[in-house]
């Protein structure tokens, strides 16, 4: 079967096996995949072959042997730890979600890593009724998803940009390009890392909590370590997706996160569509921030 390789040439598709699922892994046929900056960085960075690619949906074409899963035939979206960029993959039912009807399998690709980041990073802020939330990398994968949950949640919510504010305001959230100016914030969603952090660290109010799992910018930052010893100081959580999904599934995360879609509460932001072919195009195009949102390529 056929699955985008990375490797010295940068991302192409090539010739690899059928997946060999385990007894609690259906085998899906995949139509619809998304990238993340995470995983398109490291791929464009291999010299070594391997088979990328963490967010997958499509048709259960083989159901889980011990049950566990949905029957052939369902649609689903699907996270795995990689090489989800292939026609046919394994996937772990509890990684595993279906997909209601009046929810395309383009839009249900752009949740398992970007949407579930956002819902995970919320969870931390605890009740978030009339609180003020600030997200950075506002116009990102993880970034519009977090201003729209937020918003669901009952917050007030500033987006920080360095451009493309009407895609944010369009969420609910308040453009920003100056985090300080609206601050004090309950909880602030980082992603941008370097001055960004520090900044963030030092606008959160009385016992606010800065949830930082992106260096988008640069992993290094300054910041007064003092102000943690204060009373009513600042808390600094360190996300790392696949540790929270050890307490909720991704299973339950997202068939929340479609729960909203179908309800047409939450919009996925998928801005490229492209055949898959154009993999190594629109993965450059999205580590140069050449569109904001998603990027959805179709497996054919
Ligand atoms: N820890 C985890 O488990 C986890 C999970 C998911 C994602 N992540 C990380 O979280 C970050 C965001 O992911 P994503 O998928 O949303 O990425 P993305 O779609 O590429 O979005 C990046 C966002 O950061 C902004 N940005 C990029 N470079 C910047 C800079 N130098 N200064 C200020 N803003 C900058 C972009 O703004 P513009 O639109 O203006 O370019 C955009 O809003 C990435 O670093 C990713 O690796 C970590």
């Amino acid at each position: 079967m056929r699955a985008i390789v990375a490797g010295s040439q940068g991302l192409r598709i090539g010739e690899v096996a059928e997946p060999t699922p385990l007894p609690g892994e259906a085998v899906v046929r995949v139509a619809a995949i998304s990238l993340n900056r995470g995983e398109v960085k490291r791929a464009l960075s291999s010299t070594a072959d391997w088979c990328p690619g963490w967010d997958a949906a499509g048709t259960v074409e083989v159901p889980a042997q011990d049950g566990s899963g949905p029957p052939a035939g369902t649609r689903v979206v699907g996270l795995l730890p990689s090489g989800a960029w292939a026609e046919r993959v394994a996937i772990r039912t509890d990684a595993l979600a279906e997909v209601p009807p009046g929810v395309s399998l383009q839009q249900a690709a752009t949740l398992p890593v970007a949407g579930l980041t956002a819902l995970h990073a919320i969870y931390r802020g605890g009740s978030l009724l009339g609180r003020r939330v600030l997200v950075t990398g506002a116009t990102g994968g993880v970034g519009l998803l977090a201003c729209q949950l937020a918003r669901l949640s009952g917050a007030d919510v500033v987006g920080l940009v360095r451009g493309h504010a009407e895609v944010v305001a369009a969420t609910g959230a308040e453009p920003a390009t100056d985090l300080a100016a609206r601050a004090p914030y309950d909880l602030i969603v980082e992603s941008v890392g370097g001055q960004v952090l520090g900044a963030a660290l030092a606008a959160l109010g009385p016992d606010g909590v800065c949830v930082t799992f992106g260096t988008s910018e640069s992993s290094a930052a300054t910041f007064d370590v003092g102000a943690f010893f204060r009373v009513g100081g600042p808390r600094l959580h360190g996300l790392v997706l696949t540790h929270e999904l050890r307490v909720e599934s991704a299973r339950v995360g997202l068939a929340r996160l479609l729960r909203l879609i179908e309800r047409g509460q939450l919009k996925t932001s998928v801005e490229v569509i492209a055949p898959w072919t154009r993999v190594d195009e629109v993965a450059r195009d999205l580590l140069d921030r050449r569109f904001t949102g998603k990027a959805v390529l179709e497996v054919a």
